[in-house]
Order: structure tokens, then C-alpha cells, then sequence
């Protein structure tokens, strides 16, 4: 989703602007543009397209003011054009403003700033609007101003605001949408996300929903919705700054298949004692807590949502709770079951996805109980949960997640072997085993990892498939919804994932010859019955690619090509079977040329419903 940063200070604005909007790239983006204080004026540059169209425009102006806000527009209100690309100005161009978010009441507003006040817009954005509208309240004091302009604002944003009267000045806001300030030696800065900013800093302050920030070159004063200056610790960064960046792969979404053995072994070594006993600390969920709770919901979007059904898997295995799992999206609008014996688990990546972020809030004020599985550490969800339980991904730059789904499913798997120990559900010689066997799954991950050719080869003669088909069985349909979202979303191949059980009811209609079906088969109990299955389409002619455990050599014989993964116990398959799944859709997207890191559509942290 759009991307927002800021500088104020000595150095050419421009040059930290689109250095930091280069950084935050992988959100996803169709245009881009800056503010820039220049000669007395705010010189406003903004075109559809990538950020070098932008560069190419500026290149040969003088643009050297030292001040300024810049923005890369993920479209919503108006088709992606320069004209409706960020930031956006009141008529006299004397106001310029970024938002991340939408303005639910714009129209409303639109209208009253056109009938009753004579304003005139340009665009088709809402963004446009909050400019008139600090216009409007505009009497020569931008924090005034903006605080009156936001109360008249309904919805999800944060802006970043300049004025020409005051070019000393740049006032922020957060009110949903993600915002931090970087804190430098004589300049500040603003982003949506912290990789724009680690170039120049890593102490950063992370502000809080409904704060409004007046940023001049030496000074930062964060105040409260009624205008009272807060105090706030600085958040340091402790991330290299490597981490954000490609380190001689090709795209970061290789890089961050490749990076799963330590982050695996992050998360799972972060919370184990002893090198064997789960330790929740922070996280009090006690034994009279879990006898209480007759229900949990786990709640997320996309990936994060198919970690969370293997998480319900593992939970009721392990716990014996019954869990209900849900997209977020449609959970707030459920009427769920949710009371004060509820456990509510959201999983997300970034911890900023509006509608996981809304859905806690329902289930808060419902009374539930807020455990969260995050990556990123102070993100909103992190921030507004009982309990939080990181996962140690490191920065997920590529728009396909896969890092945080094998780490979140690591942690998942945790809190379900604490659950099942404390109340008495899980015996402790499993409990041992399943831990032991986590640990060996930082290797089992590489193993696959070492193997990547047979992939990549099978990538090769598969890419111009029209549509692709995943079947599994027991936890290998949880795994194929993964699989197939992956290649969908950097391939844009239509795929479809299926319990296999389920061919028969109507989807066995679409196999015709040569139809690319990959089947999972690794789960012991459910492995015949796959058989059958997989004879079931080659029946229909299809093309088979099986996903196999290591010694179950059987399926050749139905299958036309095999791909091993290390042997495991059953329920902990999900954690390997997904690599050479990642691996298939990077290299079918590269095969097909595709931009895989920011495929198209595609914004890697959703800030609007
Ligand atoms: C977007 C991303 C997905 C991600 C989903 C949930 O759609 O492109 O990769 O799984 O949001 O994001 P979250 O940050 O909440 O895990």
C-alpha cells in the first residue's frame, strides 16, 4: 500500500525522498511523487508509474530545497495517473499532503468544500480533500490547522503535511495507518515503515494511533488527540541493514525462501530453555486460563491465514480446544462467537493489516483475550494484543511472503505444545519428541533448499501453463492453499487448490490433457488415498507433480515427476512441504519475466479494508 516519507533538515530532500520511497518499493505502487520546498515555493512532481519515471522527470531540475514529503500511490479512489498521484494540493498550491489510508467521508466533504466554500478539485482521490480542508482551517498555524482538519476525517490514514507559510515545518498524523519518525542529528524524518529510514537512522519513535507530530530540523513533539504533548521512548533498530537489503540475490523474495533455516531457528531458539522447554515468558496464559477458554478464534489474511490453519490443526491435536479459523475480512462482519472465554490469536506479518487490526478490536471488545503472532516488533497489532509472540523472520521485503508463514508457522506450533503440556492434553514424551524434532527442521529446510535445481528444472518446462491445480489431504490441503496463493500472485497463473477428496464433486471437470496438477502426498495415513487421486486425474490426462516424504518411492509409479522432502513426523510436514512450493512459483515468475518482487496489483502490507 502507499508509502510515505519525510525529511526535514540540511541535505537535498529530494535525493532522501526517493532513496526512502525506493525502499518501501515492495509495498506495492502504480505512481509516485514529492513536495519539495524550493525557492520560496512547494514544488509538487508526480507521475504514473515506477519511481524512475519520476527520477527521469526531476533529473535535469533544480530541486534543492531541504525540505519535503514524498509518496508512492497504491491506487484506491481513481485510476493510477499523474493527476491523481501524491502529494496532493490545496488550489493555490500553498498545502501539500501524502496519505496512506482512505477518507470514508470524502465525498461528503468534497461536496460541502464545493457547494458551501467555492473549492475546485483536481482529482478523483480523497486525499485531495484533507488539503482543501486544511485550507480551509488554514490561518497561518499548520498544527492548528490539521488538528481541526482531522476532526471532521473519518476513516484510515496518515498523512505527512507541509505549508508554504511555514517551510520550517512538516505535521504528521496517525489515526490506522502505520507511521514512525526517524530522529537524526539536525533533520527528522517520517515513513509509513522502517527500511526507509534505516540509511540514515535507527532510532526511531513509533507513534500511536490518533497522535499528531510537528517535525521541525532539530525538534520532534509527538501530542495526543486533545493536543497534549506526549513522551515517548526511542524504539532503536536493531536490524542490520543488510537485512533489507538484496545482498547479491536476485530478488528478495529468493533471498527470503533462502533465510527460513535461521529464521526458523530464531524463533523456535528464542523460546526454548534448556534447549527443550517452551518458554512463554510475557505471554500469562495459565493453566486455570486454558481451562477457562472454550474456544479459540485465530483470525489473519492471507498467508498468515493459512498459518493459521495449520495452527488450528496443531492446537486442537495438541490442546484439545476447538479453534475456529477465519479471514479477518469476514470475521468483522460475522457476528462471531467470541465472549471472555475466547482466545483470540491474530497472525500477521507486518501488524499493520487494517482488517486484522479490526477484527482484534471486535474481539477485544467483546471481551476476548489478545494473543498475537507478529514479525514486526511495535507494529499495531503487536501494540493493541494481551500478548504478543514475535516471530524472528528478520524484514520481509518481497510482496510473496514466505519466511513469516514458516516462522509463524514455528510459533503456532509452540503455543499448541505449551497449551497441550500446561493443561495435561499432551503427554511429555510427545511434547519432547515434536520438540526435537523442530529443532532438526532448520536442516530438513536446507536440505530441500540444497536440492533447488529439480525445482527449478520443473519450473522450466512448467511456466506457460494456463491454470494449475493443488490437491492434498489432511494438512497437505492446508499447504496447497499456500502453494497455489504463491504462484498465483507472482505467476498470475489461475490456480485453484482442492482437498482432494473433493475432486470428484465437480472440479475433476476442468482436468483435461496436460493440465499441471501438483499433488501433496506426505501425509502417512492419507498416502494411499492420494494414490488414488493421483491416478484418478492422470485418468484425465493430466501432467502429476508429487510432493513426497523421502522412502515413500511408491508414487512414482503414478505420479510423472517425484519431489522429496526430508522425512517427519505428519503433523509437522506443513514446515517443509512448502519450500519446494515457494520454489516453484519464485522460478515460474521468473520464467515468465515478471517483476517478482512487486507483482502487479499487489501491496505487501493491506492498510485499507
Ligand atoms: C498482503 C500480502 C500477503 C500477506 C497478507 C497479510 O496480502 O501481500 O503476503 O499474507 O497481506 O499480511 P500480514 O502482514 O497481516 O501478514
Amino acid at each position: 500500500m502507499c508509502g510515505i516519507v519525510g525529511y526535514i533538515g540540511d541535505k537535498k530532500a529530494t535525493d532522501i525522498l526517493i532513496d526512502g520511497l525506493s525502499r518501501l518499493e515492495y509495498r506495492g505502487y502504480d505512481s509516485a511523487g514529492i513536495a519539495v520546498f524550493n525557492d520560496g515555493d512547494i514544488c509538487v512532481e508526480k507521475y504514473k508509474g515506477r519511481l524512475a519515471v519520476l527520477e527521469e522527470k526531476i533529473k535535469d531540475k533544480d530541486i534543492s530545497g531541504t525540505v519535503g514529503i514524498g509518496h508512492t500511490r497504491w491506487a484506491t479512489h481513481g485510476e493510477p495517473s499523474d493527476t491523481n498521484a501524491h502529494p496532493h494540493t490545496n488550489y493555490s498550491q500553498n498545502i501539500a499532503v501524502i496519505h496512506n489510508g482512505i477518507i470514508e467521508n470524502y465525498i461528503k466533504l468534497k461536496e460541502w468544500l464545493m457547494k458551501e466554500k467555492g473549492h475546485s478539485f483536481k482529482s478523483e482521490t480523497d486525499t485531495e480533500v484533507i488539503a482543501h480542508l486544511i485550507d480551509y482551517y488554514y490561518e497561518g498555524d499548520l498544527l492548528d490547522a490539521v488538528y481541526k482538519a482531522i476532526d471532521k476525517m473519518e476513516g484510515a490514514y496518515a498523512i505527512g503535511v507541509v505549508a508554504k507559510d511555514e517551510p520550517d515545518k512538516i505535521v504528521a498524523v496517525r489515526k490506522d495507518s502505520p507511521l514512525i519518525v526517524g530522529i537524526g542529528e539536525d533533520e527528522n524524518f517520517i515513513a509509513s515503515d522502517i527500511p526507509a529510514l534505516l540509511k540514515y537512522t535507527r532510532d526511531m519513535y513509533l507513534i500511536e494511533n490518533g497522535e499528531v507530530v510537528l517535525l521541525t530540523k532539530d525538534d520532534v513533539k509527538i501530542f495526543n488527540e486533545f493536543g497534549q504533548e506526549q513522551k515517548r521512548d526511542i524504539f532503536k533498530v536493531t536490524w542490520d541493514v543488510e537485512s533489507a537489503e538484496k545482498e547479491g540475490y536476485e530478488h528478495f523474495m529468493i533471498k527470503e525462501i533462502y533465510e527460513q533455516p535461521k529464521g526458523v531457528s530464531q524463533t523456535l531458539n528464542r523460546r526454548l530453555e534448556d534447549d527443550k522447554i517452551i518458554n512463554l515468558d510475557g505471554i500469562k496464559i495459565t493453566k486455570e486460563d486454558l481451562e477457562r477458554i472454550d474456544k479459540i478464534y485465530i483470525v489473519a489474511c492471507g498467508t498468515a491465514y493459512h498459518a493459521g490453519l495449520v495452527g488450528k490443526n496443531a492446537i486442537e491435536k495438541y490442546a484439545k480446544v476447538p479453534v475456529i479459523v477465519d479471514v479477518a475480512s469476514e470475521f468483522r462482519y460475522r457476528d462471531p462467537f467470541v465472549d471472555d472465554k475466547t482466545l483470540f490469536i491474530a497472525i500477521s506479518q507486518s501488524g499493520e493489516t487494517l482488517d486484522t487490526l479490526a477484527a482484534l478490536r471486535e474481539a477485544k471488545r467483546k471481551g476476548a483475550r489478545i494473543l498475537s503472532v507478529v514479525n514486526v516488533v511495535g507494529s499495531s497489532v503487536a501494540r493493541e494484543s494481551d500478548d504478543v509472540f514475535y516471530t524472528w523472520a528478520g524484514p520481509e521485503i518481497a510482496v510473496a511472503s514466505t519466511k513469516a508463514y514458516t516462522t509463524q508457522l514455528v510459533a503456532m506450533y509452540m503455543i499448541a505444545l505449551n497449551m497441550g503440556i500446561t493443561k495435561g492434553t499432551l503427554s511429555t514424551e510427545r511434547y519432547n519428541e515434536i520438540i526435537e524434532e523442530l529443532k532438526n527442521m532448520p536442516e530438513k529446510i536446507q536440505n530441500i533448499l540444497d536440492k533447488y535445481e529439480t525445482t527449478q528444472h520443473l519450473a522450466s518446462s512448467q511456466f506457460n501453463n494456463e491454470s494449475v491445480f493443488f490437491m492434498g489431504r489432511g494438512l497437505d490441503v492446508e499447504v496447497s492453499l499456500e502453494g497455489s496463493l504463491k504462484l498465483k500472485e507472482i505467476s498470475y497463473i489461475n490456480s485453484f487448490a482442492i482437498a482432494a477428496g473433493e475432486l470428484k464433486h465437480g472440479t475433476i471437470a476442468l482436468i483435461e490433457k496436460g493440465t499441471l496438477v501438483i499433488a501433496l502426498a506426505t501425509q502417512d495415513k492419507l498416502y494411499d488415498k492420494m494414490l488414488s487421486n493421483i491416478k484418478e486425474v492422470k485418468a484425465r490426462g493430466a501432467y502429476v507433480v508429487a510432493i513426497a516424504k523421502e522412502g515413500n518411492t511408491e508414487i512414482e509409479k503414478s505420479a510423472d515427476t517425484v519431489i522429496y522432502i526430508p522425512d517427519t513426523f505428519d503433523e509437522l510436514t506443513p514446515i517443509l512441504a512448502v519450500i519446494p512450493l515457494q520454489l516453484f512459483a519464485y522460478y515460474v515468475s521468473v520464467a515468465r519475466g515478471n517483476d517478482v518482487d512487486k507483482p502487479r496489483n499487489l501491496a505487501k502490507s493491506v492498510t485499507v479494508e
